[in-house]
C-alpha cells in the first residue's frame, strides 16, 4: 500500500456548512488514528450543524471559529501545517476560494497557507452541475488544489445524483497522496487514456466503455509528484488535470502516431488507454445506408505498446494495463513478454467496484518477479501504486534501471 503516511503530520481540517459536517467528525477520528495532529477550523454555518465542542473533543485541539477573537490564528495555524483539508466544501466556500475572498476563518487560512490543499465538495447534484460551480472547481484545480470528487447516491435533500461527499477513506488517501512530495520530479511521463474510436463511416464507429478515469488519475498523480506529463487521450467526458500537455486523438492509428511523436525523451510510458484491438477493414466515406444485413470485416489495430517497446526510442519503463472480464491473470502475464512491458496492471472489470466508469479499481501488478494484489482503492491511490512500482524498478540493480 501507499508508503506515504500521516504520522506526525499537522492537518488543518476546514469544515464548511453543509449537512455532511457530521461526516467530518469521523474524518477527525480517522486522521488521529493515522497518527496526525488535527486542528479544526469552522465557518459560522458549519457550527449550526455540529458544535465546535464535538471537534474539540475528537481532535484534542482548540477549534478556531472566530477571526476577531484570535487575530493572528489565521496566519500562525497555516505556518506550521503540512496540509489543509476542506471537507465538506460547500458551493459557497468553493466560490469564495476561487475568487480569493477572505472573510472568515476558513478562507483566511486558505490564503495564508502555501502547502497542499484537498477539498471534498458536498452539495445537491444540480448545484454541483451548475456552470458557476463547475467553473469555480476548475479554477481551484488549476491552482493545484486536489478535488476529491463527490459520489453519486441518495442526497440529504432526498434526491439522487452526484453530490454526496466522498467517503472518508478516499479523503484520507487523497491527503496521503498530496503529502508524498515530488519524487517524480525531473521525469517525463507519457500517459495514454480513454477509448479509441474506429470509424465505419463518417457517423459510426466501434469503441469501448473506457471512461479515461484511470489514465487521467495517472496523469494527475504524476503531475502532483513533480513529473512533466503528456497525456494522449481518446474521447472522454472528463477534464484533464491542469498542467498536463494534452494531445487529443480518436482512432488507434492517431494514438500510435501521437505516442511516436511524443515518446522521445519520455522516461516512463503508461499505456492506460483502452486501444481498439480491431479496425474496420473498409471505411465508407459516405454514410452507409440501411440494408438487410451487414458483415463487417475487421483487421487488427496497431499494437502501440508493442511497437514502442521494441523501438530504439523505448522509454526506460513501459507499463501496460490489462482489463479482463474474469480473474485471467495468466493472460495478463503472457502480455508482459509479448508486448515487452516492464509490468502490467491487471484488473477484472467485472469485479465489484472495478468497472469502467467507477472511481475505484482493484488492481494486481504483474512483473517478472511475480504478482502483487491490492485491495479496492480509489483510482488516485491506484495511480500512486503504479508510480511507486516505477520508482522501485528504477533503483540501481533492477532490470528497468539497466535499460537506461
Ligand atoms: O491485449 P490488451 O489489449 O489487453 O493489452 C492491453 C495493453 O496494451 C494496454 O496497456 C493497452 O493500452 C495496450 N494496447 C496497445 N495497442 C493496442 C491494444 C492495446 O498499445 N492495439
Amino acid at each position: 500500500m501507499s508508503p506515504s503516511s500521516l504520522k506526525n503530520r499537522r492537518v488543518i481540517l476546514a469544515v464548511t456548512g453543509g449537512v455532511a459536517v457530521y461526516k467530518a467528525a469521523e474524518l477527525v477520528r480517522r486522521f488521529k488514528s493515522e497518527g496526525a495532529d488535527v486542528t479544526v477550523v469552522m465557518t459560522g454555518a458549519s457550527q449550526r450543524f455540529v458544535s465546535p465542542l464535538t471537534f474539540e473533543s475528537l481532535s484534542g485541539n482548540k477549534v478556531h471559529t472566530d477571526v476577531f477573537s484570535e487575530p493572528m490564528a489565521h496566519i500562525n495555524l497555516p505556518a506550521s501545517a503540512d496540509i489543509l483539508v476542506i471537507a465538506p466544501a460547500t458551493a459557497n466556500m468553493i466560490g469564495k476560494l476561487a475568487a480569493g475572498v477572505a472573510d472568515d476563518m476558513v478562507s483566511l487560512v486558505f490564503l495564508a497557507f502555501d502547502g497542499p490543499v484537498v477539498f471534498a465538495p458536498a452539495m445537491n447534484w444540480r448545484m454541483y452541475a451548475h456552470p458557476a460551480v463547475r467553473r469555480n472547481i476548475r479554477t481551484l484545480r488549476s491552482m493545484g488544489l486536489h478535488e476529491v470528487e463527490p459520489e453519486e447516491g441518495e442526497l440529504a435533500c432526498g434526491e439522487h445524483g452526484v453530490g454526496r461527499m466522498a467517503g472518508i477513506g478516499r479523503i484520507i488517501e487523497a491527503a496521503k497522496g498530496c503529502l508524498r512530495g515530488k519524487d517524480l520530479s525531473g521525469l517525463n511521463v507519457l500517459v495514454t487514456a480513454g477509448p479509441t474510436r474506429e470509424y465505419i463511416d463518417p457517423v459510426r464507429f466501434i469503441s469501448n466503455r473506457s471512461s479515461g478515469k484511470m489514465g487521467y488519475a495517472l496523469a494527475s498523480a504524476a503531475l502532483r509528484r513533480g513529473a512533466d506529463v503528456t497525456l494522449i487521450s481518446g474521447p472522454v467526458g472528463i477534464d484533464p488535470p491542469p498542467g498536463a500537455k494534452v494531445v487529443r486523438v480518436e482512432r488507434s492509428e492517431e494514438m500510435l502516431d501521437a505516442v511516436e511523436r511524443h515518446i522521445e525523451g519520455a522516461d516512463i510510458l503508461v499505456m492506460a488507454a483502452a486501444v481498439a484491438d480491431f479496425i474496420p477493414d473498409e471505411y465508407s466515406a459516405v454514410k452507409m445506408q440501411k440494408q438487410d444485413s451487414l458483415v463487417l470485416r475487421l483487421r487488427p489495430a496497431p499494437d502501440i505498446v508493442k511497437a514502442v517497446s521494441g523501438s530504439r526510442k523505448r522509454p526506460r519503463l513501459v507499463v501496460g494495463f490489462s482489463a479482463e472480464t474474469g480473474p485471467e491473470i495468466a493472460k495478463a502475464r503472457r502480455k508482459l513478454d509479448e508486448k515487452g512491458m516492464d509490468f502490467v496492471v491487471f484488473n477484472d472489470v467485472t469485479a465489484e467496484g472495478a468497472g469502467f466508469d467507477s472511481d475505484t479499481n482493484k488492481i494486481s501488478i504483474i512483473d517478472r518477479e511475480g504478482i502483487t494484489d491490492y485491495p479496492l482503492m480509489s483510482k488516485d491511490a491506484c495511480a500512486d501504486v503504479v508510480f511507486d512500482r516505477c520508482l522501485e524498478l528504477s533503483k540501481p540493480g533492477t532490470r528497468a534501471a539497466e535499460n537506461c
